[in-house]
């Protein structure tokens, strides 16, 4: 009886890069391939852990890292081990995050015939010199070549990843880069803000000035500059950082802004399974003496009371462009959303950061923006 079983959404993290990105805090590694074999082994093991379930898994998504830099007869194996033992819907979104360099004929081959049905490219810029800078492996025209092949092999639901705000991105590049990003035939674009990391080489030049950081304004005129561009090119915004022709939003994104149940496998992955959020270790040898002794990897959960869960459903639920729904928030936590936050609710009507339009709360186009005050307020 599939339909009354509990959906699932499923992420695998694949922690290996060619090469480090100057911005990303990511859990990578670089130069570590030695430590491949092993980490599928164990992977495989991981998932084996969970083979007494009862649920119908309908999104699965690889991320990292870089799955597409590991040979993809391993992305088969995880894909065949995760047909195993869980339960997969037949409509169920498969997702893999690919770097332009690493996609080969072979790979892609592979994955579609593994069941993959949704594909995304870290492009970030269309500027060799903002690539460079960036640190990234691949150049413009890498890209080009690549999404030829994708689509010369009937791959069609492609999505791009794309920033801005990078200190030697100006107001120029950004315009080509959005009017270059126009011209593809990708059905998903994921544009985010530059976020400087601790522990990378953007944070070392940004304290010693070698980079002067974009202020709020011209941030925040780059921002609107993308939300006008891409929703007149027939994407709609759908959360804060991400466009999507219609039909093509990513199922299993929305599953973490929603609080959704999904697990996570690998190195470092997270799971939030009825409100408990499970975390997994991040070191190798922990991971695989963990799972060798047959315990989940877990190196902490955190369950959530009735009050965190509130607020952190509203937060995430807040990021995506429709909000939530007053009557589902009612259902969910037994309380009038309006008369438990009445103050906060008008001062944010009349500051018209946010709106309620047919029985949803969310946020106005200049909310979004400011929307942090708002949470100020919730919380
Ligand atoms: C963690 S990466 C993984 C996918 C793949 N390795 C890649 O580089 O595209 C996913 C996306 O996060 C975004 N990202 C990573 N670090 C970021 C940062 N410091 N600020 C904003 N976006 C970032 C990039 O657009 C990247 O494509
Ligand atoms: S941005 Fe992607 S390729 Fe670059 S280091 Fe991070 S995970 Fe690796």
């Amino acid at each position: 009886m599939k339909d009354t079983k509990e959906t699932m959404g499923l992420y695998i993290h694949i922690p290996y890069c060619q090469k480090e990105c100057h911005y990303c805090d990511f859990l990578k590694f670089i130069n570590r391939d030695d430590t491949i074999d092993d980490y599928i082994h164990y992977l495989l093991k991981e998932i084996e852990l969970y083979r007494d379930n009862d649920y119908l898994v309908n999104t699965i998504y690889f991320g990292g890292g870089t799955p597409s830099y590991i040979d993809s007869s391993y992305i088969v194996q995880i894909v065949d081990k995760i047909r195993d033992v869980f339960d997969i819907s037949e409509e169920c979104e498969m997702s893999i995050e690919m770097n332009p360099e690493s996609i080969t004929h072979e790979k892609l081959q592979d994955y579609l015939n593994a069941g993959m049905n949704r594909f995304t490219m870290g492009i970030q810029s269309f500027d060799d010199k903002v690539l460079r800078m960036m640190g990234r492996v691949h150049r413009r025209e890498t890209i080009f070549e690549k999404l030829d092949l994708m689509h010369q092999l009937g791959i069609e639901n492609i999505g791009i990843d794309l920033m801005f705000g990078n200190p030697k991105q100006d107001y120029g590049i950004l315009q080509s880069d959005i009017e270059q990003a126009m011209e593809l035939d990708v059905k998903h674009i994921s544009y985010y803000s530059l976020m400087i990391k601790e522990n990378t080489a953007f944070h070392r030049w940004v304290q010693t000035g070698q980079f002067i950081l974009l202020d709020d304004e011209q941030e925040r005129e780059m921002y609107y500059l993308i939300q006008k561009t891409l929703q007149e090119n027939g994407f709609e915004q759908y959360e804060v950082s991400n466009f999507a022709k219609p039909g093509h939003q990513s199922r299993h994104n929305k599953k973490y802004w929603t609080l959704e149940n999904y697990i996570g496998l690998g190195l470092g992955a997270s799971s939030n399974i009825d409100l408990v959020r499970f975390i997994n270790v991040s070191d190798f040898e922990e991971y695989f003496n963990m799972i060798e002794a047959g315990e989940f990897p877990i190196y902490e959960s955190e369950m959530m009371n009735k009050e965190e869960r509130e607020k952190e459903y509203i937060m995430l639920n807040m990021r995506l462009l429709q909000g939530f729904e007053l009557n589902k928030f009612e259902h969910r936590f037994g309380v009038d959303f309006l008369t438990k936050y009445h103050a906060a609710v008008q001062k944010h009507l009349e500051f018209q950061t946010i709106q309620i339009t047919e029985n949803r709360l969310h946020f106005t186009d200049y909310g979004l923006d400011v929307g942090n005050q708002f949470y100020l307020d919730i919380l």
